[in-house]
């Protein structure tokens, strides 16, 4: 493929006429494989004219067939609907009625088909109205972050004829996903982002203009955990949904397909419409529920396969012809069978549903990992023997130190919010059961540690290996590092942290900072308070335990498992213990050099079992 070339715009060209800002469908043919448009007339003004490569004669005897598409063109329906027609009847055809027709006889059904028939009909050296046969999808995303990043970089890739703009009140964060070093950290999201930038993928902070521009807007802002008033503690904090809700009703000139992105309690999208209706100057919106599934670390493949893509839409015509929209995006990539589609209500509540089912699996895991640690039992072993059920199924059972990340607990806490407020006080309980069972799960672990040091670590330092919430992301939200650390630095622990994607900066303001603070945009968190004095952070594991009486690993990044252990010992105070949260070291292996080791619903050492540790 030749690289994508941008043309800047020139200034005041047929004003009134052009769209404004560069029309992707330029970059999107320019892209294909012997094509170049005209520059110097056209495209702005919504016409097309292409030459055709030297390479490829024009057929002058009408009986040839026509020359075939490009490979991987969108469209496949739309070639052979039209290999079926004899050349003469296609040229001799009005291209205009040739693709409305097509439209209309369903042989054509997105945008997608549509770009190639008209790709097809220029490659045949036809000249065609887009004005007319071609209504170009433009999609805009609210948020640029963890879910919007990547989710808008995958449809970009997937669907070349629609133009994708993520647009965030973050000017920063704008900034790093215009640059090379983008600001998350995600595998293979390099590779998708530097395919499409530039081409039909934009990042913009010009959020007015391009939600005006849009056909479909995606929200995708926080929804934070409140932290004070009604609900506090629990309920989600509406506040940058509602913001963007207004924002869109005001800078409307057309009809809107809004989705909701974000993870949202139930009936939000019922307020959202009142907003957006009631504010709406004739214009028609309909609200989709699409809440994301994707986890981080992997989502770029969850979001490439996902297990399957959900739609709620009101019931009426309007509303499912809003679902299919939708549907159709997502039908570039994902099978049929993979995009279910309900109603609003089944929607939102499915996704706090299927977030609290998740974290109850390892609260559970973790609950049995405590019983055996007082039995002698393996964790691992009665995770697997649960696992083989195939009802139960293996995935999920991994006892650790605790479950992080932005939306477990957040997720629940609004669910048990939702319950209180819906009079199931038992229900709500029931929820509120899997995140306490997650923090005594940390503090046993801080307890195990001290307990395990002659009850104090006041001035000893303390390794601490991994700080993200999980591996393969360099995000810390929620993270159970941040409360083992807290704990440990309560009992006047020194902590020395390294962690391969976690920088120095994001773990002192995440040492320092309230709860729940974190899920704010970037430059609206509090400011960067003092560094936490007892901390150090390195960029390498041998310089973090070197000198240390203990190692906690809290991340279970697959380095952690190669590390040369002997070196670590033998750099390190005696007795030399290893805390391993996340069950990922040989423990014989480390026993044999000569550690203590406490490894989560393991058999304990000797040396432990002297010393309980109680929550
Ligand atoms: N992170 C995940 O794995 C995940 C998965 C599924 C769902 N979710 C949900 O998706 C939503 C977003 O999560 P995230 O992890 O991407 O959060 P994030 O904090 O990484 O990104 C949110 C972005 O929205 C921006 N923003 C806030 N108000 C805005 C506005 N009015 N206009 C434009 N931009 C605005 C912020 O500056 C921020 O960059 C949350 O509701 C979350 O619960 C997250």
């Amino acid at each position: 493929m030749r690289p994508a070339r941008s043309r800047p715009r020139r200034a005041g060209a047929r004003r009134g006429v052009v769209p404004p800002g560069p029309w992707p469908l330029e970059n999107v043919l320019n892209a294909l494989p012997g094509f170049r448009v005209k520059s110097d007339f056209g495209l702005f003004a919504g016409e097309c004219a292409l030459y055709r490569p030297k390479q490829v004669s024009k057929p002058t005897n009408f009986s040839e067939q026509p020359p075939s598409l490009p490979p991987r063109s969108p469209s496949v329906r739309a070639v052979s609907a039209l290999r079926a027609l004899h050349w003469r009847e296609v040229s001799a055809i009005q291209e205009i009625w040739l693709c409305e027709g097509l439209c209309r006889s369903g042989m054509v059904s997105c945008a997608g088909d549509l770009l190639a028939v008209v790709v097809w009909v220029c490659f045949c050296g036809v000249r065609v109205d887009l004005r007319k046969v071609v209504k170009m999808v433009k999609i805009c995303c609210l948020g640029a972050g963890y879910v919007g990043g990547p989710t808008m970089a995958v449809i970009a890739l997937k669907c070349p004829a629609i133009e994708v703009v993520v647009v965030d009140i973050s000017v920063v964060r704008i900034a790093a996903w215009n640059s090379d070093q983008l600001p998350i950290y995600e595998p293979g999201l390099d590779e998708v982002v530097k395919q499409c930038r530039g081409r039909n993928l934009f990042f913009s902070t010009d959020i007015e203009k391009h939600v005006s521009e849009a056909d479909i807007i995606f929200v995708s802002v926080n929804t934070p955990t409140k932290t004070r008033g009604l609900g506090a503690g629990k309920a989600a904090d509406l506040t940058y949904w509602e913001s963007a809700a207004r924002m869109i009703a005001d800078v409307s000139k057309s009809d809107k397909i809004v989705v909701e992105k974000s993870t949202v309690p139930v009936k939000t999208a019922e307020a959202i419409e009142k907003i957006l209706t009631h504010n709406s100057k004739g214009i028609n919106f309909q609200i989709l529920s699409n809440p994301e599934f994707l986890a981080e670390g992997t989502a770029i493949q969850d979001l490439f396969k996902p297990d399957r893509v959900l739609i709620g839409g009101r019931e009426t015509s309007e509303g499912q012809k809003a679902v299919k929209a939708l549907k159709d995006v997502y039908a570039h990539w994902v099978p049929e069978d993979r995009i279910i589609t309900t109603n609003l209500w089944s929607a939102e509540i499915s996704k706090l549903a299927a977030n609290a089912f998740l974290a109850q699996r390892i609260s559970s895991v973790n609950a049995i990992s405590a019983l055996c640690e007082a039995t002698g039992a393996d964790v691992t072993e009665v995770a697997y023997a649960v696992g083989r059920d195939s009802r139960i199924g293996p995935k999920f059972l991994n006892a650790s130190v605790g479950f992080g990340g932005s939306c477990f607990q957040k997720d629940i806490l609004n669910l048990v919010y939702i319950c209180e407020c819906n009079g199931l006080p038992e229900v709500a309980h029931y929820w509120k059961q899997v995140i306490k069972i997650n923090d005594y799960q940390k503090s046993r672990f801080v307890n195990r540690v001290v307990a395990s040091m002659f009850n104090t670590v006041s001035g000893k330092k303390i390794a601490v290996l991994g700080f993200a919430f999980k591996k393969d992301t360099g995000d810390t939200r929620e993270t159970p590092a941040i409360d083992v650390c807290k704990g440990l630095l309560g009992d006047k622990a020194a902590i020395s942290i390294y962690d391969p994607q976690v920088t120095e900066d994001q773990i002192q303001r995440d040492l320092a900072m309230n709860k729940f603070d974190w899920d704010h945009p970037l430059h609206l968190q509090p400011m960067s308070p003092t560094a936490v004095k007892q901390v150090s952070v390195t960029w390498d594991a041998y310089e973090a335990t070197k000198g240390a009486h203990g190692v906690c690993i809290l991340t279970e990044w697959d380095e952690f498992k190669t590390l040369d252990y002997q070196r670590i010992y033998d750099n390190m105070q005696k007795p030399a213990f290893v805390f391993d949260g996340r069950n990922i070291v040989n423990v014989d292996k480390l026993r044999e050099i000569g550690f203590i080791v406490y490894s989560i619903g393991k058999p304990l050492d000797a040396w432990l079992k002297d010393m309980p540790a109680v929550a």
